[in-house]
């Protein structure tokens, strides 16, 4: 049986016999025997590999083992005489599977650019720099599951198609059977829905929230956690077309408890991978931007900022900062304002709540003051915006009103509506954006940099 890198590099011991399989990252030929150390994405570090003149065809896999090629190789466990790391293998048979021709093969020994690696998707998570990401990736996903699981949420699989914007902003990808040829139309010449897949216009969701909404009035407590797809042509560093959410609901909960499991829900993870994934974090702090391992401890143990936007306004008024875009109650934080709330002034992750009713979604509970709803958004140092949730309105008068103002079809939500017609409770609930969470814990300056395949306008080749 071959083991993994990563468990050998831990716990195992001289004089063992292991084998192992991977890929080369490096080769050196000395007189007397050749290194090749071995990478198969379990951990940072590289295998350390011994090769000695004995070894059959020796000559002939030389020239072979280039950066690159994939290997099995078994062999006993030494001691390491030298720096930096504890064991390495000496080879006693490799099985060479695949070679990698130094000419043509793009990962060569030297640093390449973001730019560059975006443009071998296929092969850039054979770098450090991905694997690290990939691994964090990972441990984040877990750590989500565990907070939950842990706390008797239900985790519910909300659809990917669904004829309803939850957001009502109208940045939906229509999902067709047509033949786009040939698209019938009615007497008014509009495309005529009614003779598509579904018998009317259909979506990839922009969120799961209305349905985990539906999960939420028999459970009480639930997550999902899937894809969400939004048609905005954002070319930023912040913004995907594809990216995935966590989306807790809960019954019986207002915005306080919507705020105080969002902050318990960062601190966990945050926790869980520092101590899951050490070696990956310091690999960032170290080459990404220094100040990852400092964000961590500051967002474990420190309490979020939590302000109004009200006051987070008069903050930005009185900064004397420039900003490119205005400030004044009513209009929509930008980026920089949401950034200097919570990188400068703040320096640590602040909740905004209690929007203006104008600028913010349908579904939110509409506040005495009928001018601000019960929301809240969590802003991180460097990312802005990684949270947004709210309390639900869960008065139906009310919320067909909201639905009404906003331009929509109070008979497209039917079945939102009847759960305010039947055993209303107040309810609350918050979507992560788990990619600018990766990012933020990362410090990867891209957010295409920090899912697999990223999709964004032009982008869907990998
Ligand atoms: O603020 P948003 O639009 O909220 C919702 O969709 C609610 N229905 C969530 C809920 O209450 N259940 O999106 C939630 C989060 C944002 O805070 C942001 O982190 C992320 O999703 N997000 C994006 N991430 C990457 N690319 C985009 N285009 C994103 N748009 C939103
Ligand atoms: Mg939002």
């Amino acid at each position: 049986m071959t083991e993994k890198i990563a468990h050998l590099l831990r716990h195992g011991q001289p004089d063992t016999n292991v084998a192992i399989q991977g890929w080369v990252r490096t080769k050196r030929e000395l007189k007397e025997f050749t290194f090749l150390e071995i990478n198969d994405g379990s951990a940072l570090a590289n295998l350390q590999v011994v090769l000695e003149p004995s070894l059959p065809d020796y000559k002939d896999l030389l020239k072979k083992l280039n950066t690159g090629a994939s290997v099995e190789i078994s062999g006993t466990l030494a001691a390491s005489p030298a720096k930096g790391q504890r064991i390495e293998l000496k080879a006693t048979t490799l099985q060479l599977y695949g070679e990698a021709d130094p000419e043509t093969y793009p990962l060569q020994k030297k640093r390449h650019s973001m730019e560059f690696l975006r443009e071998i998707g296929h092969l850039r998570a054979r770098t450090n720099t991905f694997g690290a990401v990939f691994r964090v990736r990972n441990a984040c996903a877990a750590a989500i599951h565990q907070f939950f699981q842990d706390r008797d949420f239900l985790w519910v699989h909300t659809p990917i198609i669904s004829a309803s914007d939850c957001e009502g902003a109208g940045e939906m990808f229509t999902v067709t059977g047509f033949n786009l040829n040939k698209i019938p139309r009615n007497e008014a010449q509009e495309i005529d829905y009614s003779q598509d897949f579904f018998g009317r216009q259909a979506y990839l969701t922009v969120s799961g929230q209305l349905e985990a909404e539906v999960m939420a009035t028999a459970f009480s407590n639930v997550y999902t956690f899937g894809p969400t797809f939004r048609a905005e042509n954002s070319n930023t560093s912040r913004h995907l077309a594809e990216f995935w959410m966590v989306e807790p609901e809960m019954a019986f909960c207002d915005l306080v408890g919507d705020m105080d499991l969002a902050e318990a829900f960062l601190k966990h993870i945050f926790k869980t991978v520092l101590e899951r994934c050490p070696e990956d974090m310091e690999f960032f702090n170290q080459r990404i931007d220094n100040s990852v391992l400092a964000t961590a401890d500051n967002i474990i143990n420190n309490q979020f900022e939590r302000v109004t936007y009200t006051e987070a306004i008069a903050l930005l008024e009185k900064a004397k900062k420039k900003f490119e875009y205005p400030v004044k109650w009513g209009l929509d934080l930008q980026s920089e304002h949401e950034r200097y709330l919570a990188e400068e002034l703040f320096k640590k992750p602040t909740i905004v709540t209690d929007y203006p009713v104008e600028i913010k979604a349908f579904y939110m509970r509409l506040s005495d003051d009928e001018k601000t709803v019960r929301a809240m958004d969590i802003l991180a140092p460097k990312i802005g915006e990684i949270i947004g949730g709210s309390q639900r309105e869960e008065r139906l008068d009310v919320l067909e009103q909201r639905i009404i103002n906003q331009g929509l079809n109070p008979k497209d939500y039917w079945w939102y509506l009847d759960l305010r017609r039947f055993g209303t409770v107040p309810h609350a609930g918050f979507g992560l954006g788990f990619e600018r969470l990766v990012q933020f814990m990362t410090g990867m300056g891209n957010i295409r940099d920090v899912i697999p395949f990223p999709r964004a306008p032009l982008t869907v080749e990998f």
